[in-house]
């Protein structure tokens, strides 16, 4: 097995192959003068099964075209397989058409991640589950859900606790990790009566007095979990908490969850952290590097990845 890291997230790579107990293969990542971006793999991977570890974070374009052309040079370089290992796969929100003569970049992404030279990816939570079939090669998508339990477990313990989605489309996601936790399921449904009036925010579920775990895919600007975790103090919650899978954290995001009523967010170093992240009072991140290197040592054995999923 080889281990080749892009640039997004070295952290990550170094945790994985630290997990695997396997050096990541030497690759030299460089740029043109114009900021075209060139690799070179810089040891024999001819007849290997290969895992790139590249997350299509911000720059996006960037860490995207990297991935492809590491994924073309290892086809050219006769690798006997190639999974791209994509923890925060971006353009995932842009999964369907939105209006008239608007892109499902989603299909788009996926398409030129195989034509480069994928024969397998591996992912985690992807932003909607019908993604994983917009790949014509074998997807696995795993869950952070379990290390999540495994941290409420440990931090937060048992309690009258309600999981809520911040939106209808997350009701699955939080429906599963509230079995996970033995918890109710709330949902809150945002709605803007007419264009340019303030969003009204429906809380549907029993919240009073209960410590609420609020859980999503992505966070972005954080507008979607600071507006939930305020509707949420309003109806009386004990406590709001958040798990987060990917934390894009765009702009003033961290600020915004640091001012907000959130105890305590916990995301997944899918994205690398930022200095933001890292000095935030509110926002840790928890690894989904064993995740993710136990999920690479079974495809590569070519045992199963299922019991992952529990
Ligand atoms: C939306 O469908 C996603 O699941 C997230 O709720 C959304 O991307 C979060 O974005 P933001 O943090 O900018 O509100």
């Amino acid at each position: 097995m080889k281990l080749i890291a892009g640039n997004s997230n070295r952290p990550l790579a170094e945790a994985i192959a630290a997990y695997l107990d396997t050096p990541l293969t030497k690759a030299s990542v460089r740029r043109f003068a114009d900021m075209e971006v060139f690799v070179e793999i810089l040891e024999n991977i001819r007849g290997e099964d290969v895992f790139v570890i590249q997350s299509t974070s911000y720059p996006a374009n960037d860490h995207l075209m990297e991935l492809l052309v590491t994924l073309d040079g290892l086809k050219r370089a006769s690798a006997r397989r190639i999974t791209a290992v994509i923890p925060y796969f971006g353009y995932a929100r842009q999964d369907r058409k939105t209006g008239p003569r608007t892109p499902i970049s989603a299909k788009l992404v996926a398409n030129l991640i195989v034509t480069a030279g994928a024969n397998r990816v591996l992912t985690i939570d992807l932003h909607a589950g019908q993604i994983q079939g917009f790949f014509d090669i074998p997807t696995d998508n795993l869950f952070a859900a379990p290390v999540f339990a495994k941290d409420y477990f440990d931090r937060l313990g048992k309690g009258p606790t309600t999981v809520v989605s911040p939106d209808v489309g997350g009701v699955l996601r939080a429906r599963a990790f509230g079995k996970r936790l033995d918890a109710e399921l709330a949902i809150i449904d945002k709605r803007r009566e007419r264009a340019g009036d303030s969003e009204v925010m429906n809380v549907i579920g029993d919240v009073s007095g209960r410590r609420c775990i609020l859980v999503d895919d992505i966070v972005d600007s954080g507008g979607t979990l600071c507006n939930a975790a305020v509707a949420l103090m309003e109806r009386g919650a004990a406590s709001v908490h958040a798990y987060v899978t990917h934390g894009v954290l765009s702009g003033g995001a961290v600020a915004r969850v640091s001012a907000s009523p959130i105890v305590d967010l916990v995301i997944t170093d899918s994205i690398v952290a930022t200095e933001a992240v890292r000095m935030s009072r509110n926002v840790n991140q928890s690894s989904i590097a064993p995740l993710l290197g136990e999920a690479i040592k079974r495809i590569s054995d070519e045992s199963s990845v299922s019991s992952l999923f529990d």
